[in-house]
């Protein structure tokens, strides 16, 4: 097993971080139809968005550290924070239309899309969740994952997320995420998962989140 350290992200870390998650992130099938063909641009693009995110996030993403380096990225924001605070949005909004026009126009749009499926119930919201590309398969994701779910049993809170990708709903599954809702964006199939606390799930069962309300 590799030896990995897990921990959340330090302020001075954060442009490392944000590196990570835009470079395993660059051929979603939603960042391809919202930032374009060109890969070295869509990389880019995520990164400005992730250096800005980073800064404002709620709470610091939990990072995987391979000798001392940043292999993975798995953020959170804890219930009642997953829409920014008003005083968040501009650093957002300009990192966002530092990639032009149709990419920041397709930006907003995708994302009101997904914002709009969010549960009206309290909830923890789970992304951007990226393992390094050539460190992919190897069961990084997962042990952040595993960590995660240690603060979501312990919140008691359940948690939502969104992919755009049919083999993250299986990565996803595995640790105890159910398919919620399923959608069409930008032409981009998106599915929308949930997770129960495992004492509730004992509870109540695995009871879908509506989709429709808001956060
Ligand atoms: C999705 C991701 C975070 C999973 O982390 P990981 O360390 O690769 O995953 P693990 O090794 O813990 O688990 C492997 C499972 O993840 C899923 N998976 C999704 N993308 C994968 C990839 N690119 N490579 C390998 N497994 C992947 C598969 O279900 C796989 O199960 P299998 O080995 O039985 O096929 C990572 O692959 C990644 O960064 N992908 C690109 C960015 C992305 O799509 N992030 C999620 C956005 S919602």
């Amino acid at each position: 097993m590799i030896e990995l350290e897990i921990r959340p992200m330090r302020a001075n870390e954060r442009i490392e971080a944000a590196g990570v998650a835009a470079r395993a992130m660059r051929d979603n099938p939603i960042h391809v139809v919202v930032f374009g063909p060109d890969p070295a641009r869509r990389v880019a693009a995520l990164d400005r968005i992730f250096r800005a995110l980073f800064r404002v996030a709620p709470a610091a993403p939990l990072i995987a550290l391979r000798a001392g380096f940043i292999v993975g990225v798995c953020g959170a924001a804890p219930p009642g924070t997953c829409r920014l605070a008003v005083p968040a949005w501009p650093r957002v909004l300009i990192a966002m239309a530092r990639n032009g026009l149709g990419p920041f126009r397709r930006t907003l749009h995708w994302l009101e899309a997904w914002s709009q499926r969010d549960p009206a119930e309290s909830h923890w919201h789970v992304g951007p969740v990226a393992v390094d590309g050539g460190l992919q398969g190897l069961g990084i994701g997962s042990r952040m994952l595993a960590a995660l779910e240690t603060t979501l049993d312990a919140d008691g809170e359940p948690a939502w997320l969104e992919t755009d990708k049919p083999e993250n709903t299986v990565f996803y599954q595995r640790a105890g995420f159910t398919i919620s809702a399923e959608a069409e964006i930008l032409g981009t199939r998106c599915w929308f998962l949930t997770r129960h606390p495992r004492q509730e799930r004992g509870r109540v069962g695995n009871v879908n989140f509506s989709p429709t309300g808001k956060s």
